[in-house]
């Protein structure tokens, strides 16, 4: 009795204790299960999943540098879900990790939620934007110093979420938005940059909580917004790139009996929006804007309760036009490996490159192709960089070879 008692606990252990690591290029397609336990993928290697319509992980998701995990949908009745359950593991990735659904007519559902979460590589969440998706990296240690990317083909109605509620999160990375609304719910601190992209939005929804000074929101587009709750003690928000029609508002209408509801400072560059009294918040746009060119205006962004005239635009040009220096290019998000066919490269260096064949490749800039040729597209991944060759090749023509490095790491 005793025996069979520590047999089962030894087994009890033995199943608790099951981790993969993967120390080579796989690629999986169809479903698999992905509640085995702790997760690794080495560096050199990379896991290119398809088509498996659940993963939920169960333990610690950990991905090295120059290593890849990639769980791609090829079929448009296959949204992703992807979800690591509270309190099951840690997310730590120094790699590359891509899911992508943008193909999908039902919703993408990616929440993870870590014991921790580090970033210093790059991480792409995809979606076609059908429907309701979610998108949520949440837990109580939460640090970015790389770059997150959350892209969707279209905006509506669900929203980005970071951290943990009431806890922080720590960026001194990048954060892309496409599409996409963040609604902030926790302390951010460090001095890195959210970009709102392609009709995203900002939504700093507690402001009772603190948000670094330094933290940058750069609005890339001229239908991007901002939006932060009024309060009775102002923050400062800083902000990037504001004008051609870009709204920054306040979760109530903008309406004072005796003066403007806002006003803006030449000498030191800030926007204030006021409600009553000293309610409302103000925002550092920079300097050289023309006050006669702010109008009040109805902020109507999918996601946000629209609050009829709560918001100011600027209707000129952006004066300033250099991106802030702690705001990083958004990049476009990397095909996923199809095979595993490897091909040595024949450098000093022994980096282990790879070669794919791919017949499809959603990205955000996409380059045109020559009817009636012969084109081939060539993906050579090398870690964290992603090399495309696309070479098309006309009958009794020329040859034309074009190379995209959408992933190379930027120098800043
Ligand atoms: C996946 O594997 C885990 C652990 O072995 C098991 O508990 C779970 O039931 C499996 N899920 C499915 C859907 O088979
Ligand atoms: C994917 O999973 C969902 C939920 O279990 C299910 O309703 C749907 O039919 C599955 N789709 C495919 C293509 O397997």
């Amino acid at each position: 009795m005793l025996l069979f008692r520590c047999l089962a606990r030894a087994f009890l252990f033995a199943s608790v204790a099951l981790a993969l690591t993967i120390s080579h290029p796989q690629v999986t397609r169809g479903s698999i299960n992905l509640s085995f336990g702790d997760l690794t993928i080495k560096s050199g290697s990379f896991w290119s999943i398809f088509d498996n319509n659940i993963s939920i992980f169960k333990g610690d998701i950990r991905v090295k540098k120059n290593a890849g995990l990639f769980i791609t949908s090829t079929n448009k009745l296959i949204g992703l879900k992807v979800e690591l359950y509270a309190g099951k593991g840690s997310i730590k990735n120094e790699g590359l990790i891509v899911f992508n659904s943008l193909v999908s007519l039902t919703p993408s559902f990616y929440k993870l939620i870590g014991k921790s979460f580090t970033n210093k590589g790059e991480i792409f969440l995809i979606s076609s934007g059908c429907a309701l998706p979610t998108a949520a990296l949440l837990a109580p240690k939460w640090k970015n110093t790389g770059s997150i990317t959350f892209y969707q083909a279209k905006r509506n109605n669900g929203i980005v979420s970071l951290g943990s509620p009431g806890s922080k999160i720590e960026n001194k990375g990048q954060i892309c938005l496409f599409n996409q609304l963040y609604k902030q719910t926790t302390r951010i601190v460090g001095s890195g940059c959210i970009t709102a992209d392609q009709d995203s939005s900002v939504f700093f929804s507690n402001c009772l909580m603190d948000i670094d000074r330094k933290q940058t929101v750069y609005l890339a587009d001229s239908k991007s917004s901002v939006r932060a709750v009024a309060i009775a003690k102002p923050r400062t928000f800083r902000i990037a790139g504001f004008g051609n029609g870009n709204k920054i508002g306040l979760d109530l209408p903008l309406f004072k009996l005796l003066s403007s509801p806002f006003s803006y400072n030449s000498r030191t560059g800030i926007l204030s929006l006021r409600i009553k009294g000293n309610w409302g918040q103000d925002f550092d746009i920079g300097l050289g804007y023309d006050s006669r060119l702010f109008k009040v205006t109805t902020d109507t962004s999918l996601g946000l309760l629209s609050v009829p005239w709560g918001a100011v635009k600027y209707e000129g040009p952006v004066p300033n036009k250099q991106i802030p220096s702690n705001c990083r290019p958004c990049k476009p998000f990397p095909p996923a490996p199809t095979t595993t066919t490897t091909t040595k490269a024949c450098s000093p260096k022994s980096t282990t490159s790879l070669t794919t064949s791919k017949t499809s490749s959603p990205k955000p800039t996409t380059t045109s192709t020559t009817s009636n040729a012969q084109t081939t597209i060539t993906t050579t991944w090398t870690g964290t960089t992603t090399r495309t060759i696309t070479e098309t090749d006309t009958p009794g023509g020329t040859d034309t070879v074009i190379v995209e490095e959408p992933t190379t790491s930027n120098t800043q």
